[in-house]
């Protein structure tokens, strides 16, 4: 696997090295558990051991005893929290269960009690010993498990308001020459980031001050707000740097206000570090998903007839759904298509974001149903995809506003040498190994929303940017430093950048892919403002307006080009010319088609994202595909992946190097998630049996010898002013059906149901 950071190509900014690189690899860094406090209280969680149930009762002399117990707070003494709203239902929250207000058991792992302590270690203890008598009820622990509530999807969140359908699926499939229908199972997965959950809170007289990796300061600071009864003006959160999220930081979890309640009645700083088995159930995870998928074709492979039917799990009270059958319906072109998503209600707490929550297990469905339909028709599975490519989606009729899924597909196939394949399974060969060859299409919505930004340029060239942006691990930092490094031109060392405060202008939540394309053209355009006013000052007064118009970008305009005609500013004079030392400009960005309320709506700490089949300029998404080669071992069974290549365009790369990161980040959790990845539950409880990175099985760098990237230059000035369409979700999806492809092209044995693992090789 190569290391070096790709040459950028054709509309590709440079592969700068991460502006955050050193900081963290010299623990200059600061995570939201490495903030020094003043006389902290450490809480410890006691969280149920049942899934349904109610509590009798609590033994809590011997936790009392532990030397260093401060309080012990349970649903009898604690303050009453307002019940917080889902994300998706315009609030701010992860889940409506609100814990410690009722002797009721929601689910596993609910937290129960919260022990604080002078020390860790005496919290810790004396958690174990809170004795909690509580009457068990027989919990609904998934699909098939008695209780197991389903329902429409449709209608029951903002975000999925109709299943997608158009012609007539019946009547074409049941006349198609060709058919095939088959089922497709995903697990419940957990996004593990290496950084555990944690909230520090600490009062200033009524001034709250909350330390925690978060996706989205701002949608956190209103949403304690909210629950504790306070104006959101009161309320800061701090969280310059997150050590993984994937989707689990991005909306409030109930910890966060019980803690910032119990720092604020001690009168002193609290400090909770959620331990990683309890972080399974007090945060989100995937849930678990079932596919039902019918495709026809007629005999030269031209899609005839698509159904795709999604059934997903949720809590009991919550409607979290991910509904991928928006993608799904609108990948290739068919005349005819059904689809329909239902929610199952389980005794369980409600699963959330998970990096690339809908395609990840929809795309799975219909990537592997494709290579099923490829070999019924006897067509290579890459020409399948080229005969139904279209620029055209099939559902409203919406134009792609740049769409290079094929040009993805030669690259890679070019780069893997799929040619060499044989197209009949069981076929190729290597001593004990059968050696198989999978494919698979990836893609991803461009999605975009309102953001903030001040920028400062000082006489000295010096650059201040300041955004409530939030650097996942994904580059933030560094493409944004470079957005307005190009913009100012300013050479980039000059330029720096503060992030992950909710006292900056507001950015969205860092989901959905989203971040780049916002902050980037909110920073942009910012930048436009400062050039404007220097070019003001240094131009005489009767070139003035024609310059401006012609050169400056203004709001949504493109100006790169202008960027590059335009004559270099000579700051110093311009300076002088205004009398000032430091310029400095604010701004409001929002992409096209955004709701009149956005902004207002922003700095509330919601974000109204636009992307997807929603932009105004038609249907945008990034595509990409993804080849695998994949061994098993014909006596033991055992799987191995020797190399997978992916190439993928996005629009404008801020920064191939950073790019590639997260698309080769991808590409391993791709496999990771075909492989490897699967939280088990107990049927019996409801419990998660497997919440500790023991038995949480992910691969390890000896599973992953081989990982080709490969970034294509796309052009696309619809989307917004960068053309920039987001790499952050693109990379793991369809991933892992290129592995149960290349699976099938090895043994002939199709595995419909993931993770793939050796007992279920025959
Ligand atoms: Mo992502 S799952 O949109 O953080």
């Amino acid at each position: 696997m190569s290391t070096a950071a790709p040459d950028p190509k054709a509309n590709m900014g440079q592969p700068a090295p991460r502006y955050d690189a050193v900081a963290k690899v010299t623990g200059r860094a600061t995570y939201g558990a490495d903030q020094k406090l003043p006389r902290p209280a450490y809480a410890w969680l006691v969280t149920s051991a049942i899934a349904k149930g109610r509590i009798n009762g609590f033994d809590l002399a011997d936790a009392n005893h532990v030397r260093g117990v401060i309080e012990i707070i349970t649903h009898e003494n604690a303050e009453k929290l307002k019940t917080a709203k889902l994300f998706s239902d315009g609030g701010y929250a992860s889940t409506t269960i609100q814990p410690l207000t009722s002797p009721t058991i929601s689910h596993d792992g609910e937290i129960l009690a919260v022990v604080l302590a002078e020390t860790l270690e005496a919290a810790r203890e004396a958690a174990y010993r809170v004795k909690v008598d509580t009457t068990a009820e027989t919990p609904t622990a998934s699909f098939d498990s008695p209780g197991a509530a389903t329902e429409a999807a449709k209608g029951k969140s903002a975000q999925f308001t109709e299943d997608p359908k158009v012609g007539d699926f019946a009547k074409a499939f049941e006349q198609a020459a060709v058919k095939i229908s088959a089922d497709y199972e995903t697990p419940t997965q957990h996004h593990n980031a290496i950084e555990l959950f944690a909230t520090s809170c600490v009062w200033n007289g009524d001034m709250l001050t909350i330390y925690e990796p978060s996706q989205f300061v701002y949608g956190l600071k209103n949403g304690v707000a909210e629950q504790l009864g306070i104006e959101p003006d009161k309320v800061r959160v701090i969280s310059p740097y997150i050590g993984g999220a994937f989707g689990s930081k991005a909306s409030m979890n109930a910890r966060t206000a019980i803690i910032a309640s119990i720092a604020r009645r001690l009168g002193r700083a609290v400090k909770l570090v959620v331990p990683r088995d309890q972080g399974f159930t007090t945060a989100t995870y995937r849930a678990e998903t079932r596919h039902s998928v019918s495709l026809a074709a007629s005999q030269d492979g031209r899609l005839t007839a698509l159904r795709h039917e999604g059934w997903e799990v949720t809590s009991r009270p919550d409607n979290y759904l991910v509904g991928g059958t928006t993608t799904t319906t609108r990948l290739y072109a068919c005349p005819n298509i059904e689809s329909k998503v239902s929610i199952v209600h389980a005794d369980r707490n409600t699963p959330g974001f998970m990096r690339s929550p809908p395609e990840v297990p929809y795309l799975f469905a219909l990537e592997s149903a494709m290579d099923e339909l490829a070999v019924a028709l006897k067509i290579d599975p890459v020409e399948l995809r080229r005969i139904n490519d279209t620029m055209v989606e099939p559902i409203d009729g919406k134009s792609y506003t740049s769409r290079s899924l094929m040009a993805c597909f030669d690259e890679a196939a070019a780069a893997f040498g799929w040619a060499k394949r044989n197209p009949q399974p069981k076929s190729m060969s290597d001593g004990d190994w059968l050696i198989g060859y999978g494919c698979a299409a990836t893609c991803y919505p461009t999605m975009m929303a309102p953001a903030a930004a001040r920028v400062r340029l000082h006489r000295d060239g010096a650059v201040r940017v300041e955004i409530a942006g939030h650097e996942i691990g994904t580059g933030a930092y560094t493409v944004i430093a470079q957005a307005a490094a190009r913009r100012l031109g300013v050479p980039l060392e000059r330029v720096s950048v503060e992030m992950g405060d909710s006292n900056l202008p507001p950015a969205p939540v860092a989901g959905g892919s989203n971040s780049t394309a916002s902050t980037c053209s909110a920073v942009a355009m910012v930048c436009d403002q400062i050039r404007e006013r220097l070019l003001k000052a240094t131009m005489p007064a009767d070139s003035l307006v024609d310059k401006a118009k012609s050169t400056v970008g203004l709001g949504q305009t493109p100006t790169e080009q202008a960027a590059k005609s335009d004559r270099p500013i000579d700051i110093e004079a311009a300076f002088d010319r205004l009398g000032v030392n430091v310029i400095e400009e604010f701004g409001e960005w929002k992409p096209d088609g955004a709701p009149l309320d956005s902004f207002r709506a922003m700095y509330k700490g919601q974000t109204r994202m636009v992307g997807g089949e929603k932009v105004k300029a038609g249907i945008a998404y990034a595509f990409g595909a993804e080849f695998v080669e994949l061994r098993v071992n014909k006596y033991t069974g055992e799987i191995r992946v020797p190399r997978m290549v992916g190439a993928f365009a996005a629009g404008h790369i801020m920064n191939p190097r950073t790019a590639r990161s997260q698309l080769l980040g991808g590409l391993i959790w791709g496999l990771s998630s075909a492989l490897h990845e699967a939280t088990e539950i107990d049927e019996r409880t409801a419990r998660y049996v497997n919440d500790n990175l023991a038995d949480y099985l992910i691969p390890v760098n000896a599973d992953v010898p081989s990982v080709d990237v490969i970034l294509l230059s796309e052009q696309d000035d619809k989307i917004n002013p960068l053309g920039i369409k987001g790499v952050g979700e693109l990379g793991n999806v369809g991933t892992n059906a290129a592995v149960c492809n290349a699976l099938y092209h090895a043994t002939g044995q199709r595995i419909r149901k993931l993770p793939v693992r050796l007992e279920k090789i025959e």
